[in-house]
């Protein structure tokens, strides 16, 4: 083989080694489908689910405001806390313009996301939010609305378990319709000035 072709096979081989891991890493991350084919889907819709006090949230009642959500779980160790923390960096970002939104976590783990598990994380992470578990149906019902997917992955023992799921943050509008998604990678004052621009 001459030099020039090893060279070409070995930038074929690291072009598609650089893909396979590209892939391999959103589905691990569960960033499965594609945001720019997004645009102009429907995204979003009823849900009845309940809070970190055990009341009952439907969606209805955040009509007039505008709802930050990210579905997740709150045993994750990376991509959930990276993206609740810059929802709630990008809100302190924008004044009092954050007070036309509500902020909302929902778990794709209603097994472990009770609503005393949730009490304390929501605490932790940021008093604004409203955390929402349920069922395992109101859960995978809410998920749907909004092409959330997630599964739960291999366990490492009987209890401890990691779940894959989409990693996107929805801005959704006053009438409930979906505006714009980040990613949990999204900097915070890229979303300050993204919710800037939108939020009225
Ligand atoms: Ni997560």
């Amino acid at each position: 083989m001459s030099v020039l072709k090893t060279i070409r096979w070995l930038a074929v081989g690291a072009i598609l080694g650089l893909v396979a891991a590209w892939g391999f890493h959103f589905w691990r991350e569960g960033h499965a489908p594609d945001p720019a084919s997004l645009a102009g889907s429907s995204i979003g819709g009823p849900f009845e689910l309940v809070d970190q006090t055990g009341a009952t949230r439907r969606d209805a009642e955040f009509r007039g405001r505008y709802m930050l959500i990210y579905f997740g779980f709150t045993f994750c160790p990376d991509a959930c806390p990276t993206a609740l923390l810059a929802m709630a960096d990008a809100l302190d970002r924008i004044g009092p313009l954050a007070d036309r939104i509500q902020p909302i976590f929902i778990s794709v783990d209603p097994e472990r996301d009770t609503p005393e598990q949730l009490a304390g994380y929501v605490d932790a992470v940021d008093p604004r939010l409203v955390g929402l578990t349920g069922s395992p149906a109101q859960v995978a019902a809410a998920a749907r609305a909004y092409r959330v997917f997630y599964r739960k992955a291999t366990p490492t023992s009987a209890t401890e378990y990691l779940v894959d799921h989409t990693s996107l943050v929805y801005l959704m509008g006053p009438d409930g319709k979906f505006l714009a998604h980040f990613s949990h990678e999204t900097a915070p004052e890229r979303m300050a000035e993204t919710l800037r621009r939108i939020v009225r």
